[in-house]
């Protein structure tokens, strides 16, 4: 229910501002890769799903698209538990410069999973960009190149982000209510 948002944390405008910054920035540094064939864009389903398709409409370079899955919040949880679930890597990653796309680092989990994975799969490199980055304490330092957004800690839905698969569609990302995520 809408009656369950705090407030909005970032908004729209906010955020389309922030991805033409992003995609400018990523059309110098990715260039050479994607003149060469092996840029693969790899978003992290389902949280990235309109940062992914907001940002690769503005980065006019040659690339695939490979989407992945790897949860670590089963159902209502809203701290990271570990990696319980990611998807095969396909052949197309080996020797293939990889971005990864993904809504939010928090724990750091997840990027360092798929670092592993991608790398293991043959990657020549790994890039993350990520939307939002948690002011928190990570169980695995990443190194993110691109990073939208640096925000306090708090649990955020909207803009692909979810509370157990609730509040993807809000075009806004906003802080949920403390009852709602007890
Ligand atoms: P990490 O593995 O702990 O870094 O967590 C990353 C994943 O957890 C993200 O891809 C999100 O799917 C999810 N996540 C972390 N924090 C939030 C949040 O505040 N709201 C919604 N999902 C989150
Ligand atoms: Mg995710």
């Amino acid at each position: 229910m809408l009656s369950d948002i705090d407030r909005i944390l970032i908004d729209r405008d906010a955020i389309a501002d922030r991805i033409e910054q992003l995609a400018e920035r990523l059309v110098l540094d990715l260039s050479a890769e994607a003149d060469e064939g092996r840029l693969v864009v790899m978003p992290v389903m389902t949280g990235s799903l309109f940062f992914t398709a907001d940002l690769v409409r503005l980065l006019p370079l040659t690339f695939r698209i490979q989407p992945t899955t790897v949860k670590s919040y089963p159902g209502k949880s809203t701290q990271s538990q570990g990696i319980v679930e990611s998807a095969l890597l396909p052949e197309t990653i080996k020797g293939a410069s990889v971005l990864v796309v993904d809504d939010i680092l928090d724990s750091g989990r997840t990027l360092d999973h798929l670092q592993t994975s991608l790398l293991q799969a043959g990657a020549k490199e790994v890039r993350f960009c990520v939307l939002l980055r948690k002011d928190v304490r990570r169980a695995v330092e990443i190194d993110c190149d691109y990073v939208g957004f640096d925000i306090p800690e708090a649990f955020v839905v909207g803009y692909g982000l979810d509370f157990d698969g609730l509040y993807r569609n809000l075009p806004d990302i906003a802080v949920l209510r403390k009852h709602v995520v007890g």
